[in-house]
């Protein structure tokens, strides 16, 4: 589905991705660990070209994207859930949800199921639906910034460090969002997490950065047992 292939990407002439490759299948979760600063972002935003790739190829369901930007990259169906979150705090709920969509026309109709299949996924956004975004836990926030992102219909989700800043109970209430997504709705997701724990736990296949170069990749289960990737990200 998604193929990344041997990318450099520069900010002005530093660069901060060395000869990178990725591949997401089509009903995977994929996850991409480092510690901070080893250019999960970077790679993040270099899929969709929102910073400078200068050499590689990238492809989506076999098309080579290679030349497209951000907002083109999004109405092919690669959405992307921003470290951070960056909801609108002054908008309720609802409406941050219905942002999402802004690309895709839907009648009053058809924006109500997609709510309502939100609305099932997270029935806890349901109960806070006329709530300002901003008054929310940071939980919430993050499932307001998920929600967003699939009320695009992603083809593949992208989550940048969706555990940042919550408490372990609430990162597996969120571990369950995504595997839900994955499962029921059929959507791969591509997440990048310093959380090694969750990611491992969460992933089917792993990927490790480390100062802009891929350094390891496999199955999880078997990355999560190799030494090296224990004493480095597991804490031994
Ligand atoms: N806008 C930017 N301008 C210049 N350098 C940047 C910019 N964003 C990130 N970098 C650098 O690129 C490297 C990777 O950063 P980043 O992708 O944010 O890492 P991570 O998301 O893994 O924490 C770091 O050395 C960082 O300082
Ligand atoms: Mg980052």
């Amino acid at each position: 589905m998604l193929k990344v292939s041997h990318i450099d990407t520069f900010y002005d002439n530093v660069q901060a991705l060395f000869d990178v490759s990725i591949e997401v299948g089509d009903e995977e979760i994929v996850a991409v660990i480092g510690s901070n600063g080893a250019g999960k972002s970077t790679l993040m935003n270099s899929i969709v070209g929102a910073v400078e790739v200068r050499h590689g190829t990238r492809e989506f369901n076999g098309q080579n994207i290679s030349k497209l930007k951000a907002h083109d990259c999004a109405r092919k169906g690669i959405v992307q859930v921003p470290e951070g979150r960056e909801i609108f705090s002054k908008m309720t709920v609802r409406e941050n949800l219905e942002m999402g969509s802004y690309c895709i026309k839907r009648n009053a109709k058809e924006m109500n199921d997609k709510l309502g299949q939100m609305y099932y996924l997270f029935p806890k956004l349901k109960e806070r639906a006329k709530q300002k975004a901003g008054t929310l836990s940071g939980g919430e926030q993050q499932m307001v910034a998920i929600a967003r992102g699939l009320m695009a219909d992603p083809k593949l989700l992208m989550c940048d460090e969706p555990s940042l800043g919550l408490a372990p109970v609430i990162v597996d209430d969120m571990f369950d969002i995504f595997q839900r997504v994955n499962k029921e709705m059929h959507i791969p997701i591509l997440l990048v997490e310093q959380n090694a724990f969750m990611a491992l736990d969460i992933s089917n296949r792993c990927y490790v950065l480390e100062n802009g170069h891929m350094i390891a990749e496999g199955d999880s289960k078997d990355l999560a047992r190799q030494d090296t990737i224990r004493k480095a990200y597991l804490g031994g």
